[in-house]
């Protein structure tokens, strides 16, 4: 009854913005992302008739309260879809995910929880089911389940059963590469959760990015299998900006740049003035990604380094989907 899962994170090229049932994770768009082999999470989940609670530690360290809370709320999902209702486990997890990078790790996390938690318990999920449990950890998590370009197709369904990530392209698909640019801005004050919650119910551009979202992902869909380049960035590029408007229409109104946020976003459109193609992207937080090609890593990584407010550049490639240790 043990099972060792590691899962990448992703990267959303059309953001999952917003809820339609917070209990279940479903979402109120289609979102559409990359999968990154720089940064993961493995976990090992071992369950054990003679424990009384379950156990969870996070890079070696005993994890309390509502992150604790949280997992073994998750697992609960799983005990009550096996029946084995009482029987707890000890969850060992480690982030290759550094936090400073502004990755959600909570989408690395629960898909590797999810499929070492199902697969401890010989579940025999197919990926479709696993994405599904993923979802309910965290809705941007039910993409790792894939690599390569990833869809996360949101539903009707008001139990769920039609809300799951499918893939779009395979990982050998396409190369390209996304930087992920540390800044040294402080960490984000309100979380995704909470901020997309906000945005939902109180801001008035909500229904203009809701009513957006079906061109750009018919039109990223076609760049990603021509292999467009300036296409899926200019695509990736728009949405993201769509999305962050949003937050100055919430009220309270809020925003996740700082001015490093906007320096590094004016340096990506200057090295398109230079004919570099490169985009950026940014989640919830500060930290910017840009999207560019391998063979203008060399130009691209240099100039991010020289950018006032930088503090370090990570670099990924595209990455693989869940796999068992
Ligand atoms: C901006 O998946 O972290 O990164 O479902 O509440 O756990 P919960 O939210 P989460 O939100 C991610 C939002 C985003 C866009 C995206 O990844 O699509």
């Amino acid at each position: 009854m043990r099972a060792t899962a590691k899962a990448h994170t992703n990267i959303a090229l059309i953001k999952y913005w917003g809820k339609r049932n917070e209990e279940l994770i479903l979402p109120t768009n289609n979102s559409l992302s990359v999968t990154l082999d720089g940064f993961y999470t493995e976990t090992t989940v071992q369950f054990n008739d003679q424990l009384e609670k379950d156990t969870f530690t996070l890079n070696q360290e005993v994890i309390t309260g509502v992150a604790y809370d949280r997992v073994t709320k998750y697992l609960d999902l799983f005990r009550t879809y096996a029946n084995r209702q009482g029987l707890y486990a000890e969850i060992d997890s480690t982030n290759k995910v550094p936090t400073a990078a502004g990755f959600a790790s909570s989408a690395s996390g629960f898909a590797a929880l999810a499929a070492a938690t199902a697969k401890a318990l010989q579940l025999d999920l197919t990926n479709k089911e696993l994405s599904q449990f993923t979802r309910q950890g965290s809705g941007s998590a039910c993409r790792s389940i894939y690599g390569g370009f990833v869809e996360w197709e949101k539903g009707q369904a008001n139990d769920g059963s039609d809300s799951y990530a499918i893939q779009i392209a395979p990982q050998d698909h396409w190369d390209i590469r996304v930087a992920a640019v540390v800044l040294t801005a402080k960490e984000k004050d309100v979380s995704s959760r909470v901020g997309m919650k906000r945005t939902v119910d109180t801001s008035v551009f909500y229904d203009g990015w809701l009513n957006s979202l079906p061109v750009d992902l018919a039109e990223i869909k076609q760049g990603i299998l021509a292999r467009d380049f300036e296409k899926v960035g200019s695509i990736a590029e728009a949405n993201c900006l769509k999305m962050h408007a949003t937050t100055l229409g919430a009220n309270p109104p809020f925003t996740y740049w700082q001015d490093t946020t906007m320096t590094v976003m004016q340096t990506v459109q200057a090295l398109r003035k230079s004919h570099i193609p490169a985009y950026f992207t940014i989640d919830a937080g500060p930290n910017v990604k840009v999207l560019y090609l391998p063979q203008d890593e060399q130009k691209v990584l240099e100039t991010l380094r020289n950018t006032d407010g930088v503090s370090d550049v990570i670099v990924s490639k595209v990455g693989k989907g869940i796999s068992y240790l």
